[in-house]
């Protein structure tokens, strides 16, 4: 039987952190065994809020990284990214042309993203048309992503049903799989972890970097336990693990603290060792094959849309 196919995309617009770990990379890791995977580093949508080439040049590579560190093996997956298959934007543009703008002003993220001071630039409105090219040029099947992304295949949804309806069954509808297990990983101060609220624990960082971070989580000293710190540390450890643990550690803080810091290192350190092992060379190599192969696919589908949309002669 054929396996169905996976899509996913991580923005290169930040340095990972362990929320990127639990809530994208080893769920993905997880379900690429079953699925034919594609795995994709969305520069282009990172280029709606990063202005920074060297930056962005960084986190693209430390993203590759990333995947194969936890786990993925690019030769059973693809690994590639959005800039190097034209078609993306190309069937992108073909999407804004169906969709309205008052359907478009309709999403959270964007909504969200102009309040935080973002720029409204024309991208980042666009931004879930981008999101629909990547996923339907390729007929996925599913798309494992966190709750904050389930409108985001709504309109992908949309944007593959007004296409089928103008011009024919095209596009496959995909399905969103949210990941209910792996629930999101609070930030220092409690609030979701996010590079752009500044409250993450790097993931590739050193111990020492990870130890800071760990320190500076807020505490208060209102309840039995430290609510922050027992947040974070259950996505590495059971309830049952930690509830001996809190108790024999009532009230010390730093003690607790201090386990934390040692069971992040646990799941780090053999990470950040493989990650160390990767060259930029090998991440270039990975991500050229990897467009080659997403290239031979997305081209066939393009040549079609071509032809239905009627710019092919
Ligand atoms: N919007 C996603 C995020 O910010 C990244 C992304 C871009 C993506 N294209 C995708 C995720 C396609 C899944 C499928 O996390």
């Amino acid at each position: 039987m054929q396996k169905k196919r996976l899509f996913t995309g991580l923005q290169p617009s930040g340095a990972l952190h362990i929320g990127n770990y639990f809530g994208a990379l080893k769920p993905a890791v997880e379900m690429c065994k079953e699925y034919d995977s594609m795995l994709m580093v969305a520069d282009y949508h990172a280029l709606t809020s990063l202005k920074k080439p060297d930056e962005l040049r960084e986190n693209i590579i430390e993203i590759v990284k990333a995947y194969i560190a936890a786990g993925i093996d690019p030769e059973k997956s693809v690994i590639f990214k959005q800039s190097d298959v034209p078609e993306h934007t190309e069937l992108a543009w073909i999407f804004q042309c169906l969709v309205t703008t008052a359907f478009l002003e309709r999403s959270h993220a964007y909504k969200d993203k102009i309040a935080r001071g973002l720029e409204a630039n024309a991208g980042l409105f666009a931004y879930p048309m981008l999101m629909a090219a990547d996923i339907l040029l390729y007929d996925t099947d599913v798309v494992p992503v966190g709750e904050d992304q389930r409108q985001h295949l709504e309109y992908a949804r949309e944007a593959a049903a007004k296409f089928n309806n103008a011009f024919g069954e095209t596009f496959k509808e995909p399905k969103e799989m949210i990941l209910k297990s792996v629930a999101v990983v609070p930030g220092i101060d409690g609030k979701k972890m996010s590079k752009s609220y500044g409250n993450t624990i790097p993931l590739f960082g050193s111990k020492d970097e990870i130890a800071k971070a760990v320190m500076s989580i807020i505490t208060d000293s209102k309840g039995e336990r430290p609510e922050n710190v027992y947040a974070i540390h259950r996505a590495f450890k059971t309830d049952m693990e930690l509830a001996s643990l809190y108790e024999k550690n009532k009230g010390s803080y730093k003690a607790l603290k201090e386990a934390l810091i040692a069971d992040i290192e646990a799941v780090v350190a053999p990470m950040r060792a493989k990650r160390d092992s990767i060259s930029d060379g090998d991440v270039k190599r990975v991500l050229e094959d990897g467009g080659k192969r997403a290239r031979e696919r997305a081209s066939t589908k393009m040549a079609d849309v071509r032809k239905k949309v009627g710019v092919a002669l």
